[in-house]
Order: C-alpha cells, then sequence, then structure tokens
C-alpha cells in the first residue's frame, strides 16, 4: 500500500530461506553483513507465534552505538520541538538511550502505563491487521536497525521509529485512548477505500501531526519525532489547519521529508478532535467524506 510502501519486502523461498529485499539506493544494501543481519532478524519475527515469548535479537555493539547515538540526536530536539505530551509520556516510559531495548522491555515499560504491548513482525503488515491490532493493545514493531554509515536517516521503518516514535507516544494514556479508537474504527472500516482513507488521517495525525503551542508548531506524530531530519525541517512546511478531507487528497511519499502538514490548535484540541474522529470513522464517514470530496 502506499501508505507503508517504504518497507523492504520479506521474500521467503520455498526451501525455508529468508530475503529482506534491499533497494539499490538503500544504505545496506552493498553490506554483505547488514543484509545478513536483515536476514535473520526477518526470520526471528516471521517465526514468531503470538502468545510466544518475543525473539530476542542479541544486537551487536555496533547496531547499540547506533541506537545510541540517534537517541542523544533526537532527545535534544524533542525538549525544543515535541509537544507537551510526547516529552511528559517519555519521561514517564523511561526508556533505555545506550543499548536497543527488547521488545519484550519495551513492553514490560509500557504496559504499565497504558496496557499496550509490542509484538515482532518481519516487515509490512497488512493495513488491517496493523491498524486492527490497536484494539487489543497491542502494536506490531520492527526489530532490526538502520544501516549504522547513516544513522540519521532510514528509508523504512526500523525499531528506532517504532519504539523512540511510537512506544513514548503510547505511554500518553489519552494518545493510547485515541490508538485504542482506531483500533475500533478498522472494525467498521469494512471497506478498502474506507480503510485506506484511515491510513492515511493516521499518516497525518498520528505520524505526522503538529500542534500549536502559543503559535509555535510542535510535534505529536511519531514519524516526526523519530527522525533527526524532520525535527530540524518540519516547522518550515506547509502547515494547514486540520482538515480530514484534504488529507485524503494530499499526496506524501514516506521516503521523503513531509512538504505539508496538518495542525491542531492546542493539545486540548489534539485529544477532542482525533477522538471524536476515530470514535465515530467507519464505512459510514467515508461515504459522507467522499461525496464532499
Ligand atoms: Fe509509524
Amino acid at each position: 500500500m502506499e501508505s507503508r510502501g517504504g518497507y523492504s519486502p520479506v521474500i521467503t523461498s520455498a526451501d525455508g530461506s529468508v530475503e529482506v529485499h534491499l533497494e539499490v539506493d538503500h544504505p545496506g544494501f552493498s553490506d554483505p553483513l547488514y543484509r545478513q543481519r536483515r536476514n535473520n532478524i526477518a526470520r526471528l519475527s516471521l517465526n514468531y507465534v503470538p502468545g510466544d515469548p518475543i525473539p530476542y535479537v542479541e544486537y551487536s555493539d555496533i547496531e547499540h552505538s547506533v541506537w545510541a547515538v540517534v537517541s542523544k540526536e533526537l532527545s535534544s530536539r524533542h525538549d525544543q520541538f515535541a509537544n507537551d505530551a510526547y516529552r511528559g509520556a517519555k519521561a514517564s516510559l523511561q526508556l533505555p538511550t545506550e543499548s536497543i531495548p527488547q521488545l519484550s522491555d519495551v513492553s514490560k515499560l509500557l504496559e504499565p502505563l497504558t496496557g499496550f504491548t509490542y509484538q515482532p513482525v518481519a516487515g509490512l503488515a497488512p493495513l488491517r491487521e496493523f491498524y486492527g491490532s490497536f484494539a487489543r493493545r497491542c502494536f506490531f514493531s520492527t526489530q532490526y536497525i538502520r544501516h549504522s554509515s547513516v544513522p540519521q536517516y532510514t528509508p523504512e521503518p526500523d525499531i528506532i521509529h517504532e519504539v523512540v516514535g511510537h512506544a513514548n507516544q503510547l505511554a500518553d494514556p489519552k494518545i493510547a485512548e485515541i490508538y485504542l479508537a482506531v483500533g475500533e474504527s478498522v472494525k467498521r472500516s469494512e471497506t478498502p477505500g474506507a480503510l485506506e482513507f484511515l491510513s492515511r488521517v493516521f499518516w497525518f495525525t498520528l505520524e505526522f501531526g503538529v500542534v500549536l503551542d502559543h503559535g509555535v508548531p510542535k510535534a505529536y506524530g511519531a514519524g516526526i519525532l523519530s527522525s533527526v531530519g524532520e525535527l530540524d525541517t518540519f516547522q518550515s512546511a506547509t502547515i494547514l489547519p486540520l482538515d480530514f478531507v484534504e488529507m485524503g487528497r494530499e499526496q506524501y511519499d514516506i521516503t521523503k521529508f513531509q512538504p505539508v502538514l496538518f495542525s491542531l490548535g492546542s493539545e486540548a484540541e489534539m485529544y477532542d478532535r482525533l477522538l471524536e474522529f476515530y470514535s465515530i470513522y467507519g464505512d459510514d464517514y467515508f461515504e459522507q467524506i467522499s461525496a464532499v470530496a
């Protein structure tokens, strides 16, 4: 799907071997060790059966150092550019900053706060499965980390995005409630069009949403909050007032900086408007919106 098209496909062959297909411009394309690593981690995630212990990934020193470098870079920017709710939730979650946490560790930190737990996924999960899992307070997460040659860039959502971006969001009880509502809205979105539209609104809200703080845009979206480049540039984007119909029209590319963002006027408005939308969204709402569009 367009909305999550940056994922590198995971291909399982008849002999059981697993290969993550990287594009030629992927930073890890010419690194055989990295590619082997991606294949091994994908195989671990693929073998996961819900209910079993989360597969343990033995991360290398290089991988841990990528986490540490990026965590530090993001942290200094969060102080300046993240909205209050995210900063408060991040302080309560207390993710490790020097080493990559196992997904089981993320769950241990997150579950007491909002009931959400993490489950591994090798790559692209179908939209219905991915968003639908929120209704069970579950978040599907990749376990690999970006290539060490460019720690500030990843063409696809890696564990830094999934955990620093989403787990910190999910540590906020009101945001967690919005995720639950997203999961419930999937059940009312039986048509492919309604589901695709839902994923677009999710993209422009919980991935790339901004909220105005005394007129200054602050990020609450995980896509911005997990990207050094986005945090450095999002305030220069074209920022429009929240408009769900417009979100359906706006083009976006997961591999590029977002040129157009949508804002809410305050934290309270962010919670209220998003919860209201996701609590009623479904096929009927999509039909009405489509008629307007
Ligand atoms: Fe995401």
